[in-house]
């Protein structure tokens, strides 16, 4: 296995960001494994094939194909060979991914391609399930954590700067729900693995939350020296 760092975590609680940056930082290969969750249920819905037509959802897997392309620093998702990059943030993505990342036939689909992905590169893969089902060997296991307040806060603001019409009690309603579905969902559910160092980043900014990762996975280099 190359160097693993993951990072596991909330929807909202800043993975994304710290991973970006870490990602640059040391040269690692970043993989948004939520993305690629969307990416299937964006194919999923098109289909309309609901989450209840279990069936359906397995006949189609083979027909799905999902690349990820990297450019400037950005990840680029192709959904058979179509460019999804925007549309999976969307809406109808957003309300039902949860609910088909729950499917056993969906993560048996998606975790051995992230396996794969470590194998032969330094990674920094963020997630629910990274440190606890993916790599729970990995070299750097981080717990991103933040209240649920602060997480519907950070949303609420980004919507309105994207001029998306909405109340913080509706962001807030939405992100108690994905949170529930996420963590009691029966495989793989968003839990903090024993190992996992966590960093909570509600009172915290962007640098902070980077320094604090920074320093825990300078001292694992150090120690693999
Ligand atoms: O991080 P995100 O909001 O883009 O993730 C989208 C969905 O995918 C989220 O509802 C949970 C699911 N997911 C998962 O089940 N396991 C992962 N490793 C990453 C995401």
């Amino acid at each position: 296995m190359a160097f693993v760092v993951a990072i596991d975590g909330p929807a909202g609680s800043g993975k994304g960001t710290l991973a970006k940056l870490i990602s640059e930082k040391y040269g690692l290969v970043n993989v948004d494994t939520g993305a690629m969750y969307r990416c299937l249920t964006l194919y999923l819905v098109r289909k309309g094939i609901t989450v209840e037509e279990v069936d359906k959802v397995e006949a189609e897997l083979p027909n799905i194909n999902i690349r990820i392309e990297r450019r400037d620093g950005e990840q680029y998702f192709y959904l058979n060979d179509e460019d999804v990059s925007k549309e999976i943030r969307t809406t109808k993505v957003n309300e039902n991914v949860a609910k088909f990342a729950q499917l056993k036939c969906v993560r048996d689909m998606v975790t051995p391609m992230q396996r794969e992905m470590g194998k032969t590169q330094d990674v920094i893969m963020e997630g629910r399930d990274i440190t606890t089902v993916v790599f729970p060997n990995a070299d750097v296991k981080i717990y991103l954590d933040c209240s649920e307040e602060e997480r519907a806060n950070r949303r609420y603001k980004q919507n309105l700067e994207k001029g998306i019409e909405c109340t913080y009690e509706e962001v807030l309603k939405s992100i108690q729900e994905r949170n529930r579905l996420e963590t009691e969902r029966e495989i793989a559910p968003l839990t903090k693995a024993e190992d996992a160092i966590v960093i909570d980043s509600t009172n915290l900014s962007i640098p902070e939350v980077a320094e604090a990762a920074y320093k825990i996975i300078d001292a694992k280099k150090e120690e693999l020296k």
